[in-house]
């Protein structure tokens, strides 16, 4: 299964969010819907879940968050609980993503506390992780990677239906429109799918997706699924164009056949 997510930071107001949903749920319609192999999910600020969530409602376009609060309720000013967002209809939620690290100094620990929330609720993480660019340069790049992955999923053990994606997103490449080579992003999915190895069972392991992140859009997408490793796509500024994404979910299903 082929993962591509659309990222829509605080781009957009709710009316044109749910525009956009609507408009993307009408082209992947018309261009490929029903095709199994990919999963095209939208992401949208939370004060759109709801309409994007009318917008989505029986079509095969599914809902994520982009951030989520590791308690079901209380005293939290400003959070949202994964039980609202499985009861918004999310599938998915992106946690983890280096703007909320650099900005909202979110920290390995509470990534972890988000994740174990959401497996709770069935709900699938999009777990963000990535260097940035003097991390790279100086040669860590795959020891944070790795740290990031192993704290991430500690006493993660996802079973049935539950699923976990680890998106690989390199900090310093995020909204530049220059991605990393599909060779190089290949390589640290393999060190990723090594950590994994390491800490999760085979069953669990088996419900964990890799994907790649940072500058995607319809002319790299093919180079980064033509590699075996690579198993979907989280998108920024690309998923906000309705034609260039559903482009994107059309070389998505061809590449899952
Ligand atoms: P970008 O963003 O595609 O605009 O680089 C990716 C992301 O932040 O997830």
């Amino acid at each position: 299964m082929i993962h591509l997510v659309g990222n829509w930071k605080m781009q957009l107001n709710e009316t044109e969010s749910e525009a956009l949903a609507k408009e993307v749920v009408r082209l992947w319609a018309a261009q490929g819907a029903g095709k199994p192999g990919a999963t095209v999910v939208i992401c949208p600020s939370h004060m759109a879940l709801e309409e994007c969530a009318k917008a989505v409602k029986g079509t095969p376009v599914a809902l994520g968050a982009q951030d989520v609060f590791w308690e079901d309720k209380g005293a939290f000013t400003g959070e949202i609980s994964p039980k609202t967002l499985k009861e918004l209809g999310c599938e998915y939620c992106i946690v983890g993503h280096s703007e909320r690290r650099q900005h909202l100094g979110e920290t390995d620990d509470m990534v972890n506390k988000k994740v174990l929330a959401l497996l709770r609720h069935d709900i699938t993480p999009i777990v963000c992780v990535g260097e940035t660019f003097e991390e790279r340069n100086a040669g860590k790049r795959d020891a944070v990677v790795i740290a990031q992955v192993r704290a991430a999923l500690a006493n993660a053990s996802p079973v049935g239906n539950q699923r976990i994606i680890v998106a690989y997103e390199p900090r310093w490449v995020i909204g530049t429109g220059k991605a990393v080579a599909p060779q190089d992003a290949a390589e640290m999915h393999l060190l990723i799918r090594g950590a994994l190895e390491e800490i999760l069972a085979a069953e669990a392991r088996e419900r964990c997706s890799v994907i790649y992140g940072g500058a995607v859009d319809a002319k790299n997408l093919a180079g980064f699924l033509a590699m075996d490793v690579i198993q979907g796509a989280l998108v920024g500024g690309a998923s906000l164009k309705p034609q260039e994404f559903a482009t994107m979910a059309e070389i998505a299903a061809d590449a899952a056949r």
